[in-house]
């Protein structure tokens, strides 16, 4: 049931420093981070704790390519104007939330995780029967739950991280959200509502506490979020009073799946570092063009007069992703007929790569050549995000009963 409300609009995402950005990077996920921007509040940070888990004999490329990520991040276009922008080990707050979630979080959970296994057996050369690595998504969480973020843009492939944070947080209100007077100090709440908030409030709550009525719930949780003049511990202490826990320390965040189409590599595959069919963004473009002139066909097109079929080959992938209806159009008639040549096939999508990285790269070496103003926009990202991490950790200290020194 989800307990972000609509107050909790902040946006979290985090990515691995394991090397240069590519265009499956681009496509999938930091496009949907420039949108985000502009309508959310966004926090996004270098995962370096998180590399660590898999490259913790070979630091030097996480070293080699925290502030290079950060670069690639704003040559793409994410604006530090609007998003905070931070390196994960210069919040060290992250680390004492996951140490104290992990006093309550059960093995079992964590064994569950299907990264656990699935990473494990792909990266057998690695030996990642490690604490830490099976530690990979409860620090996730804390990532997440330290800025108490209502949304957390992921691929398929970290949701289970994020319903890992969900379970972990519903636990964590469950066991330190009860208050011995907390009825008491929820009814106190409710007054200073004013009476016709208040009355509305307590309606909607028996609807919701006797008949499961959803809607019920969205509007209380709306009405809490419009009310001005309550605290922000008493409002969680009304979100909780609605559901009949306790007091909701950390809310619930939500994964906002990338919709994009998985961008595909110059092998027809998922682009991917370890597939080695990347483009990188900042892939010099006489490369570039090299890259996609000699990638892999129809194998059906041995000679120039073999017709083909662009559903076997990767190069109408590109097509679908960068090429107007005409051109399509044009690729699947001059295929099929043999009229066209794969090179003069490839060449609208050479064209459209190139354009599109132009911009990019001419970003690029405006921050390789200030890399002071890289290194401020950093400082103030981790700045701000340590403010917030700072008041959460004290909230689930006094909350744990932590507050002895
Ligand atoms: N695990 C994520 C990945 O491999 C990176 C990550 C770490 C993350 N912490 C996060 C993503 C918090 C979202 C939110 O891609
Ligand atoms: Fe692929 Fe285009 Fe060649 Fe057809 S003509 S095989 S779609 S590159």
């Amino acid at each position: 049931m989800p307990t972000t409300s609509a107050q909790n609009q902040r946006v979290l995402s985090g990515m691995r420093p394991t090397g240069r950005l590519h265009l499956g990077h681009y496509h999938g996920v930091l496009k949907n981070w420039i949108e985000l921007q502009h309508t959310h509040e966004c926090y996004f940070f270098v995962a370096d704790w998180h590399a660590l888990t898999t490259e913790y004999d070979n630091t030097e490329i996480i070293a080699a390519s925290v502030t290079d990520m950060v670069i690639d991040w704003l040559a793409a276009g994410v604006s530090p104007g609007t998003a905070s922008l931070f390196i994960q080990s210069r919040v060290p707050e992250h680390a004492e939330l996951h140490l104290l979630l992990s006093m309550m979080t059960p093995l079992g959970w964590m064994e569950r995780v299907p990264s656990y296994k699935d990473q494990q057996e792909k990266l057998k050369e690695k030996d990642l029967a490690t604490y830490g690595f099976l530690g990979y998504p409860l620090l996730q969480s804390a990532d997440i739950l330290i800025y108490k973020a209502g949304h957390v843009p992921v691929g398929e492939d970290q949701v289970a991280h994020v319903e890992l944070t969900r379970e972990v947080a519903r636990r964590f209100n469950h066991i330190y959200g009860k208050e011995s007077d907390f009825e008491t100090k929820a009814q106190k709440a409710i007054a200073k509502m004013g009476k016709k908030s208040a009355k509305l409030y307590n309606n909607l709550r028996k609807e919701y506490q006797e008949q499961g009525d959803e809607e019920s719930l969205n509007v209380a949780k709306a009405l809490l979020d419009s009310q001005q003049n309550i605290s922000v511990g008493d409002r969680e202490r009304l979100f909780g009073f609605l559901e009949g826990s306790g007091r909701i320390i950390l809310p619930e965040p939500q994964a906002l799946l990338t919709k994009a189409a998985k961008m595909p590599g110059l092998d027809g595959q998922k682009m991917s570092k370890s597939y080695g069919n990347t483009i990188a963004l900042r892939e010099d473009p006489k490369q570039l063009t090299t890259k996609l002139r000699t990638m892999p066909t129809d194998p059906a097109r041995v000679r120039r007069n073999d017709p083909g079929n662009p559903d076997k080959c990767p190069v109408w992938q590109l097509h679908a992703i960068y090429s107007p209806q005409e051109v399509q159009d044009w690729v699947k008639q001059g295929c099929t007929s043999a009229a066209i040549g794969c090179v003069e096939c490839k060449q609208p999508v050479i064209d459209s790569v190139l354009a599109e990285l132009k911009p990019i790269q001419e970003r690029a070496r405006e921050y390789e050549q200030d890399l002071n103003t890289v290194q401020s926009i950093i400082n103030d990202g981790c700045e701000k995000a340590r403010d917030i991490a700072r008041d959460t950790l004290e909230d689930v200290r006094k909350s744990m009963g932590l507050v002895y020194r």
